[in-house]
């Protein structure tokens, strides 16, 4: 491990040793696996983060991580990158309302929907609004799951939400399913009611399967390639036939029709009945 010398970490690019180092340290503690992160993002990320700590190199960042549990909480959270809001990008929730929810109810009146990677909730209650406002009655169940388990709590509790996370809520459905109380809103029983909320790892843990939706929105931006086809693999796995992969603005799947889905929206993909590789000798 080298010595810097140095009495702060300012402006330090941490070597590929210390790196294999870090990330070993980190699987330990938080079993967060950095090897499926982009390594040169997530480096750069790391040392800017240690930058603002009182560590000078990374052996002693990393004495700061075993004794210090609210350090350890706050690289967990910087690592999670947990930002979120109710109705993230409107546009989408407006397609999923009009087209993707009346197709996939058309010949059910149950929906078994996945939030993977769901933050706070704000995601989970978005959906569960437009599934209580679907035309056709329809019952349905959202699991909403998350590595963040402090996220996790406050999307049981359905709150609290500040004015910021509600932003892009139409007014009319925030009345509706929303209390305010003082400067802070909760999700009303009614809305809270078909949903669960679980920790989960999307890189390690297990998937259950028979999901008409799965919703996974900005929460793979820092994986590696391989680890994004790996999981859309396993999605694929997870989604009954016919079933849809929503996800976020900026995300696309490389190759959809080899991976097994159809794209039929700007952040929508069909499962096929078969992928395409599945057909290859
Ligand atoms: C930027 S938020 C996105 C929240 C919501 N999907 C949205 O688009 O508004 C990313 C979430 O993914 C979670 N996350 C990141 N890596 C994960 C993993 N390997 N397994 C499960 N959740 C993960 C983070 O904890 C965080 O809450």
């Amino acid at each position: 491990m080298r010595k810097t010398g140095k009495f702060s970490y300012k402006g330090v690019k941490m070597t590929d040793q210390e790196y294999l180092y870090l990330k070993k340290k980190i699987l330990n503690m938080t079993g967060i696996d950095l090897n499926c992160y982009k390594s040169q993002q997530m480096r750069r990320r790391l040392d800017s983060f240690i930058e603002s700590s009182t560590a000078h190199d990374i052996a002693s960042y990393c004495q700061v991580l075993e004794r210090d549990e609210t350090h350890l909480k706050k690289l967990c959270d910087f690592l999670t990158i947990n930002v979120t809001e109710f109705f993230r990008d409107d546009w989408a929730f407006n397609d999923l309302q009009k087209n993707i929810i009346p197709t996939l109810a058309k010949n059910t009146s149950h929906l078994n929907i996945w939030s993977a990677g769901c933050s706070n909730g704000s995601e989970v209650y978005s959906l569960a609004v437009l599934l209580n406002e679907c035309e056709k009655k329809i019952t349905y169940k959202i699991m909403g799951t998350d590595m963040d388990e402090l996220s996790l709590e406050r999307a049981r509790n359905g709150g609290p939400y500040r004015e910021d996370f509600i932003k892009s809520m139409p007014k009319y459905y925030l009345s509706r399913y929303l209390n305010c109380q003082g400067s802070d809103y909760w999700v009303k029983d009614e809305l809270k009611r078909n949903t669960v909320f679980k920790r989960h790892n999307l890189l390690s843990d297990s998937f259950d399967k028979g999901f008409d939706l799965i919703v996974c929105r900005n929460v793979t931006i820092y994986f590696t390639e391989e680890a994004k086809e790996k999981l859309n693999q396993r999605f694929y796995e997870s989604l009954r036939s016919n079933g849809i992969l929503f996800i976020g603005a900026t995300e696309f799947i490389m190759n959809p029709n080899k991976a097994g889905f159809n794209k039929i929206g700007t952040s929508f993909y069909q499962k096929m009945p078969f992928a395409v590789s599945a057909n290859l000798r």
